[in-house]
């Protein structure tokens, strides 16, 4: 079936895994060792493209010599403090994540889901603090995704993620995106937050129209809801902007970061307004390893670099080539339904399982990255170019058109080994380590 090649010492660690890592991830058969901008090394010593960067971590490519710098200087200095105790980095990223929001304040976290978890515990306190009547709803939308902890799995719009673990919070309703007659029902007086992913990404790659933001801020007004943005994987520049929201011109009360913001060591931020800089109170939220010095210095050299690289319009412009050759390759194939997305964030719907295209890619030396079962998401780093765009594209249309007849296509499809599949890429941009 799935060949890829590794060597004896890479066989033994994935033997090794599969005894002692519980069968959580439909992970890949390859052992990763190195990275380098675009690209990743195995054990084995093949190259692969990488299209996924960490589920959208790595936005600045591995081992980015600024990243690898800051870290190894930060890391000889502090890398940890207790929460109660101040260092240089963690308020000058908040400061620079408010004026890029034009928010007041920041809590930070480890990880995505966590942040998620603070941005609902302060909905409910919020309300708590200014209402009498009962007001502990959460609005959110179908086939959203926000984590995998108790809280944010509960406003998690996905039956097949939340079911096993129920009960889940209670007061949660979901409305399909784009809907707005379902949300004008679903928003009342008793709604304590309305939580949108502006781009669904693990839903499938769905912008959210304009339109359905700005009725969203009009209702939590009207209500007295928080308005609440899940950008952890759309924001910090994915969608060719700082933020997938600010082209709407709508305000959210509270935006919630993560994934590249601490350049692959783990930091969330809930970003939040004036009116909710001292909704949490005194001592009841909380993150031990939240906001660490050096996470919160890689946060900021985050941000300069991809402002001082000039990453946003190369987002821009590499995200709408990439969207423009999609669209062709959906054109041109039968199996491919729809290209979908924007900056780098894409999708290519395909109607048949996407799995086996990935493992074929990977074959391939291409690392894609499949979500709803159907959809190849694309989230590379910021650093992509076009030439490594022609050089995806071609491999895929290669795949897509082995199921050109409608056939189901499969991993081992291409009857290629994976050395003559790695030299394909490496055929196509000559390796330079
Ligand atoms: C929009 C969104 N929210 C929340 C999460 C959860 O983040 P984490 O996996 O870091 O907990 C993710 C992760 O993919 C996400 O894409």
């Amino acid at each position: 079936m799935f060949d890829l090649r590794q060597d004896a010492d890479a066989l033994s660690i994935l033997s090794r895994d599969s005894e002692t890592l519980l069968p959580v991830y439909a992970r890949y058969p390859v052992v990763m060792d190195h990275g380098t901008g675009v690209y990743l090394y195995d054990s084995s010593g093949n190259r692969y493209l990488d299209l996924m960067a960490g589920l959208g971590v790595n936005a600045l490519g591995h081992a980015h010599p600024r990243m690898v710098a800051a870290m190894a200087d930060q890391a000889s200095k502090l890398v940890h403090l207790s929460p109660l105790y101040a260092s240089r980095y963690p308020g000058e990223l908040a400061e620079r994540l408010c004026a890029l929001s034009g928010l007041k304040g920041v809590f930070y976290s480890t990880g995505g889901s966590e942040a998620v978890e603070g941005a609902l515990k302060l909905a409910r306190t919020h309300a708590r603090q200014n209402f009498t009547h009962p007001k502990h709803g959460i609005v959110a939308l179908r086939n959203s995704y926000h984590g995998r902890t108790y809280g944010s799995l509960s406003v998690t719009g996905q039956d097949k993620y939340r079911l096993d673990f129920g009960p889940g919070l209670p007061h949660v309703t979901f409305v399909d995106r784009d809907n707005l007659e379902q949300l004008r029902t679903a928003v009342t007086d008793a709604t304590a937050a309305i939580l949108i992913e502006p781009i669904l990404g693990e839903g499938g790659v769905h912008i959210i129209d304009d339109a359905f933001l700005v009725e969203a801020r009009r209702l939590a007004d009207q209500h007295h809801a928080l308005l609440i943005f899940d950008e952890i994987q759309c924001g910090l520049g994915r969608s060719g902007d700082w933020f997938a929201y600010t082209r709407s011109g709508v305000q959210p009360d509270a935006l919630i970061l993560g994934k590249p913001l601490g350049g692959g060591i783990p930091l969330s931020a809930l970003v939040v307004n004036e009116k909710l800089f001292n909704a949490f109170g005194m001592a009841k939220h909380g993150s031990t390893l939240g906001g660490s010095p050096l996470a919160c210095r890689l946060g900021l050299e985050y941000l300069q670099i991809v402002e001082e690289e000039g990453l946003l319009a190369q987002v821009t412009d590499t995200g709408d080539y990439l969207l423009q050759q999609l669209r062709q390759l959906a054109l041109a194939s039968p199996i491919a339904v729809e290209a979908r997305g924007r900056g780098l964030l894409l999708g290519l719907e395909i109607t048949q399982p996407a799995r086996p295209i990935a493992e074929a890619a990977l074959e391939q030396g291409l690392m894609l990255n499949v979500v709803q079962g159907n959809v190849l998401r694309f989230l590379p780093s910021f650093l992509l170019e076009r030439k490594h765009v022609d050089i995806a594209i071609e491999l895929i249309s290669r795949i897509l058109n082995m199921g050109g007849d409608g056939s189901t296509i499969s991993s081992s499809g291409l009857g290629s080994s994976k050395q003559a599949a790695v030299s394909k890429v490496d055929s196509l941009e000559p390796a330079t380590v």
